[in-house]
């Protein structure tokens, strides 16, 4: 089996409303697209609560980390020898450089929320676009965690579950374990 590399997710941007919809989703795609934790900026209770559940029901210890400052998260990542990929519509299309992201072993991934500062831009090792078109955080996550990864990531195993999905053509097979 392919070994992974290590990926961690980073969410920058000053919340104006709550969002924790978008947050959760961000969250709950990079557990499941094979990333290790994710830091956000304030992590609700909720938002905790929630994805501790998941991991209990479905596996994997997926962290949700809370740092005020993206400007760490971003310079520890560089002590670890992470490579630092910006998702952002103004970058180099994923294709055109996805080879290259796909030797690092560690990386950290960041995307937006409204208003991203300048200084990310330049901060990270690699801007990068997912078309040249603007959309969504997550969508743009799923995509290049896919891409990286060159599609190991949808055979993770999560290891200890109290519940599994047996796949089946038609209805739901659920097991407990
Ligand atoms: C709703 S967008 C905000 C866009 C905002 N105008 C900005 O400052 O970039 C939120 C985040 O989604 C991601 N995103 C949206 N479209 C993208 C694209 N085409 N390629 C890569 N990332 C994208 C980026 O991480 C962006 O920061």
């Amino acid at each position: 089996m392919v070994s992974l590399p290590s990926v961690r997710v980073l969410r920058v941007g000053h919340r104006f409303v709550r969002d924790d919809r978008t947050l959760t989703h961000l969250c709950l795609t990079s557990r499941a697209l094979g990333a290790e934790a994710i830091y956000l900026e304030e992590v609700e209770p909720d938002i905790a609560r929630s994805i501790s559940r998941v991991n209990a029901t479905w596996g994997g210890d997926f962290q949700v980390i809370e740092e005020k400052s993206w400007r760490d998260v971003i310079r520890k990542a560089k002590k670890e020898a992470r490579t630092v990929v910006h998702l952002t519509m103004y970058g180099v299309p994923i294709q055109e450089k996805v080879s290259e992201l796909r030797k690092s072993k560690k990386l950290l991934v960041v995307v937006g929320g409204p208003k991203v500062p300048r200084e990310v831009y330049f901060a990270a090792d690699y801007n990068i676009a997912v078309t040249s078109q603007p959309h969504s955080e997550t969508a743009a996550l799923a995509i290049a965690l896919h891409e990286i990864q060159n599609g190991e990531e949808l055979k993770k195993d999560f290891g200890k579950s109290t519940l599994r999905i047996i796949p089946k053509d038609r209805g739901k097979r659920v097991i407990r374990s």
